[in-house]
């Protein structure tokens, strides 16, 4: 194994994008930022140096980063943040994750710009479990605010009502040619006939869920998160803010112009959401004539047909047969709710419905975000910080996906509450998506870990019956969960990596709101079972 050494320079850099310019904040002046490549097995070391006046983090999403929670990143859970002028080394040991992952910085909506892709190919010595591809295509998608990102989460917050959406979604950090000012920089590849390539995608956007596809070109879909997947054939993907997919095309259609293209798929009935439809181009290199013919475009399901995502995401399997039929031990029932609260500020009313400002929650939990980060105040003992009392189950039974539920159930409570789980349990978690104030779907992503989906559906999940029909044969394996608007999920996971992990919905208003929580995985009895020590230059939680 090999050591990749990476430098990241966090600065503000200027772009002009639709028509006019501004500075984003980026890594290395890139957008999207850095391609890092490795081999399975690896490892990376990124040096940090923070060159703007923005506190910020890494996270190195679908690395479970084994034992070794202090390199995780996000602000608060596993680290205090890298201040104005401040310098941190992230050391990645890549394990067992192979395909495509990703980084991106976890520290308030900074993300919005600063991301990229993780790329790790075969240990040396193995190869793909398909043909080998004769080259890899990075799709990176983003989004475009003409405002400044940076000032979003905070104008959000201070109206109550949602975050500004974005004016544009990118591919490769281009609109494509059907926005404004755009046409000259859509982004471009070009393929040789008969030849198969491996996309490497990553849906790296902030607040909504997206169809994808390629006109006239039948894709593959090989993995998922990182992790390879059995082979399904497939003229779109459904793809969650936080996945990766790995997807095989064969450039075999009549020399020519084809599109790729995103749009949303938004569940969200009455919430705005970025209508807009972002491209790119796949060309084959015989068109010669100086006038390319017009370029085919795909067939994306229309935004709202749930029907389009659940047939996508219903064929995920697990590449091998994997033995999950585990004996539970733990078993979680964690409802996702959006909620309303209070304003603090009275003089004017906020700006979500009646009046009142957003909040989200897991079991009615809004996760605080403490000032100091949760994995030293753990390992140094350090009382107050975190309290242990998250529930294992909703704090009272309802009709989760019922119309009209009583108003009594927007409220939440406030708390930094993690929960714990013995070192090696046998987890189960059912998470149920609710209609409290409008449902949605929710994206769950869980760090640290892959979990195995078992099983899922639509309304209330039904402990009677629903585990019945559980697969556990083949389930997907995944680190980003689509939990369907009204409906549930069941992940299974065996709690061997010790540390602070969080979970959350990875549509970033809902995390933003609180639908945040996270699970200390208690120390083994072994030392190779225990966290490892924590780096010497952990960034201070202190001015
Ligand atoms: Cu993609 Cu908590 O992260
Ligand atoms: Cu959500």
């Amino acid at each position: 194994a090999e050591t990749r050494h990476y430098n990241f320079e966090v600065k503000l850099s200027p772009f002009t994008k639709l028509c006019s310019s501004k500075k984003i904040l980026t890594v290395n002046g890139e957008f999207p930022g850095p391609t890092l490549e490795a081999h399975r097995g690896d490892k990376i070391v990124v040096y940090v140096i923070n060159n703007t006046k923005y506190n910020i983090t890494f996270h190195w999403h679908g690395v479970r980063q084994v034992r070794n929670p202090w390199y995780d990143g996000p602000e608060y859970i596993t680290q205090c943040p890298i201040q104005a002028g401040k310098s941190f080394t992230y050391q990645i040991q890549l394990t067992t994750e192979e395909g495509t992952v990703w980084w991106h910085a976890h520290s308030g909506w900074a993300r919005a710009t600063a991301h990229g892709l993780l790329i790790v190919r075969p240990h040396p010595s193995s190869s793909y479990p398909f043909p080998k591809p004769y080259a890899q295509i990075p799709i990176i998608i983003g989004e475009w605010w003409k405002e400044d990102v940076m000032e979003i989460p905070k104008n959000a917050k201070k109206s109550g009502g949602e975050p500004l959406l974005s004016n544009a979604y990118t591919i490769n950090g281009q609109p494509g040619y059907l926005y404004p000012c755009s046409k000259q920089e859509t982004f471009e590849f070009t393929m040789e006939k008969g030849k198969t390539y491996l996309l490497r995608i990553v849906s790296a956007v902030m607040d909504e869920d997206l169809f994808f596809g390629i006109a006239k070109h039948k894709m593959t879909l090989v993995g998922k998160d990182g992790i390879y997947m059995k082979q399904i054939k497939t003229d779109y993907i459904m793809i969650t803010p936080g996945q990766s997919m790995d997807i095989l095309i064969t450039a075999n259609q009549s020399p020519g112009m084809y599109i790729m293209a995103t749009r949303s798929y938004s569940s969200a009935f009455g919430a705005g959401f970025d209508n807009t439809t972002a491209t790119a181009i796949l060309k084959y290199s015989t068109i010669t004539s100086p006038n390319p013919p017009n370029p085919f475009f795909p067939h994306l399901p229309p935004y709202d047909r749930t029907e389009a995502a659940t047939d996508f995401t219903k064929r995920l399997r697990s590449l091998r047969t994997v033995d999950v039929s585990l004996n539970v031990d733990t078993r979680l029932f964690f409802t996702l709710s959006v909620n309303l609260m209070d304003c603090s500020n009275e003089d004017k009313p906020c700006a979500g419905p009646f009046g009142k400002r957003f909040a989200a929650s897991i079991n009615n939990v809004s996760f605080v975000t403490p000032s100091v980060s949760l994995l030293e105040a753990y390992h140094n003992r350090v009382g107050g910080v975190f309290t242990t009392d998250f529930p294992e189950n909703p704090p009272r039974k309802f009709n989760y996906t019922g119309e009209n539920l009583p108003k009594k159930l927007l409220p939440t409570s406030f708390g930094t509450k993690v929960m714990v789980l013995e070192y090696n349990s046998s987890v189960e978690l059912i998470l149920q998506g609710t209609n409290v104030l409008a449902s949605d779907n929710h994206p769950v992503h869980l760090h640290g870990y892959s979990f195995y989906v078992v099983g899922w559906g639509f309304g209330n999940f039904d402990p009677k019956n629903d585990p019945k029909r559980y697969n556990l044969v083949d389930p997907p394996e995944e680190t980003t969960v689509g939990v369907p608007k009204n409906g549930w999920v069941a992940i299974r996971f065996k709690a061997d990596n010790p540390g602070m992990w969080l979970m959350h919905c990875h549509i970033e208003r809902h995390q933003a709101w609180g639908m945040n929580m996270v699970f200390l995985v208690k120390d083994g009895l072994a030392p190779h079972q225990q966290i490892l020590h924590p780096p010497h230059d952990l960034p201070s939680c202190y001015n």
